[in-house]
């Protein structure tokens, strides 16, 4: 586009009409397009020096020594698939006060004590308030830089005069480009902004940290490119009252991208949660019916949580399913399984399943448990408390097989679980060293006599 003129862009999707639109044609959302100047070409490009490469052989490319740098805290680390690469663009998303600026001004100080360079930006707050939450952390390094700055223009300018390791951008929504026309955390700001920042931070070598805003159906404002433009992008989730959050890997082009993180918010900032398995089993628990243990994989690790159900007579009309934590469909599937196989009763009866601790699993490995809670609280009979289920369940009420059993054995039995009713099928290739009673089981019926 030459000339210079205007478009109407969603602010959710980035989809662009000439004409002003109540209803955004990619998205449908209403009242989102907001009127953005087209530059001509050539006046909005990038600040950014072009720099020409040539294609060499892939045998000559020199890597830099050490291609990560560990941040200090195992549990990031392993999110971002061993530590922070050099020239790597993250991306980082969650509701405010969930503890974004929190994470990565401690992120700063391991990789400042460490005798590198790192670069605060912080958009949103002014430096004294960032030096007053640093003083919380016990952050006091000399190698950690903090300017507050909006403008793109001097914020590049400060990377190419301090060569830092690492730098924070908090938030990109509030970053603006003087030379468009549009308002901070537009979608034509954010993307130019974030283009600009991802390209100096791999000319130099800096790895980045973008924090993103996130809309109200949870996902980071700003256009759907800038999800394509970072290496990485993870989400903070967790509940503003409770002290767990859970980081979330949804692309990684270094790592895994089903690995979760846990952190506790604590008085003197985040710390990793050593044995998350015990957070989601239900303090001093007591033997009672309706609550079963899976052992499920969440990316390389296995993490043991409780699925409670309650099952109660309805009293008028359609009987109710409520599920949290697990996959609606699953369940209904689950309940015709009981209801046809097992011959329970399930018709007339309310329904509910949950996954204590607010975790979700969405593996079919939690069948297994998912179908013997629903039957404990029915029948009102308890599970032996020492016991974890795995295992997927066919329509035929058949227990089928499932993958990493054998991280899944460990995890139980380093905590404490006496037994374990797994697939039959899954059983051979189990080794005698996992230390746990295997009960074997070709049909969910067989399952279920363990109740008695
Ligand atoms: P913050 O990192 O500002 O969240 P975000 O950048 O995602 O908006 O987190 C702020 C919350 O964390 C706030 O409610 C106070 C709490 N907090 C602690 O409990 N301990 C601490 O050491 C710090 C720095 C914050
Ligand atoms: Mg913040």
């Amino acid at each position: 586009m030459s000339k210079t003129g205007v478009v109407y862009v969603c602010q959710q999707c980035g989809w662009k009409s000439l004409k002003w639109a109540g209803r955004c044609g990619g998205c449908g959302e209403w009242d989102s397009t907001v009127e953005e100047i087209i530059a001509p070409s050539g006046s909005g490009s990038s600040s950014v020096a072009f720099r020409r490469e040539l294609p060499q052989p892939i045998t000559s490319v020199q890597l830099t020594e050490c291609p990560c740098i560990e941040t200090g805290m195992r549990e990031f680390d392993r999110i971002l698939g061993g530590g922070l690469i050099h020239g790597s663009a993250v991306l980082i998303g969650g509701t405010p006060g969930i503890g974004k600026s929190t994470l990565l001004l401690q992120v700063c100080q391991y990789i400042s004590q460490k005798g590198y360079t790192t670069l605060y930006v912080t958009g949103e707050e002014s430096v004294a308030q960032t030096k007053l939450r640093a003083e919380r952390l016990s952050i006091l390094s000399d190698n950690l830089l903090v300017v507050s700055e909006t403008n793109l223009d001097f914020i590049l300018e400060n990377i190419h005069n301090t060569r830092p390791t690492l730098v924070v951008i908090d938030s990109i929504q509030m970053i603006y480009k003087p030379q468009l026309d549009s308002a901070p955390g537009t979608v034509a700001q954010v993307r130019q902004c974030a283009n600009d920042l991802i390209s100096i931070a791999k000319s130099t070598g800096s790895a980045i940290f973008l924090v993103g805003h996130v809309t109200k159906q949870g996902i980071i404002a700003g256009p759907k490119v800038l999800e394509h433009m970072a290496d990485t992008v993870l989400y903070f989730e967790g509940e503003k009252f409770q002290c767990y959050r859970i980081l979330r890997v949804v692309k990684n082009r270094f790592g895994s991208t089903d690995e979760i993180g846990i952190f506790e918010m604590r008085k003197n900032g985040l710390q990793p949660v050593d044995n998350p398995s015990e957070i989601f089993i239900s303090q001093g628990r007591r033997i009672s019916a309706g609550s079963t243990i899976i052992s499920c994989m969440e990316g390389t690790r296995a993490l043991l949580v409780e699925i409670q159900a309650l099952v109660a007579r309805a009293n008028f009309g359609m009987p109710e399913r409520k599920v949290s934590g697990v996959d609606y469909n699953r369940v209904s599937m689950i309940l015709a399984i009981l209801e046809k196989r097992i011959e329970l009763k399930l018709g007339g009866q309310d329904v509910f399943v949950n996954i204590v601790g607010g975790v979700q699993v969405d593996e079919p490995a939690a069948d297994l448990g998912i179908a013997m809670t629903i039957a404990s609280s029915l029948k009102e009979k308890a599970i032996p408390p020492d016991t974890v289920f795995v295992g997927e369940v066919g329509l035929g009420g058949e227990v089928r097989s499932v993958s990493q059993m054998e991280i899944r054995l460990k995890e139980a039995h380093r905590l404490g679980f006496k037994r374990a009713v797994i697939p039959k099928d899954n059983a051979k290739g189990i080794s005698k060293d996992v230390g746990i009673e295997l009960v074997e089981v070709c049909y969910l019926s067989e399952a279920i006599e363990i109740m008695g």
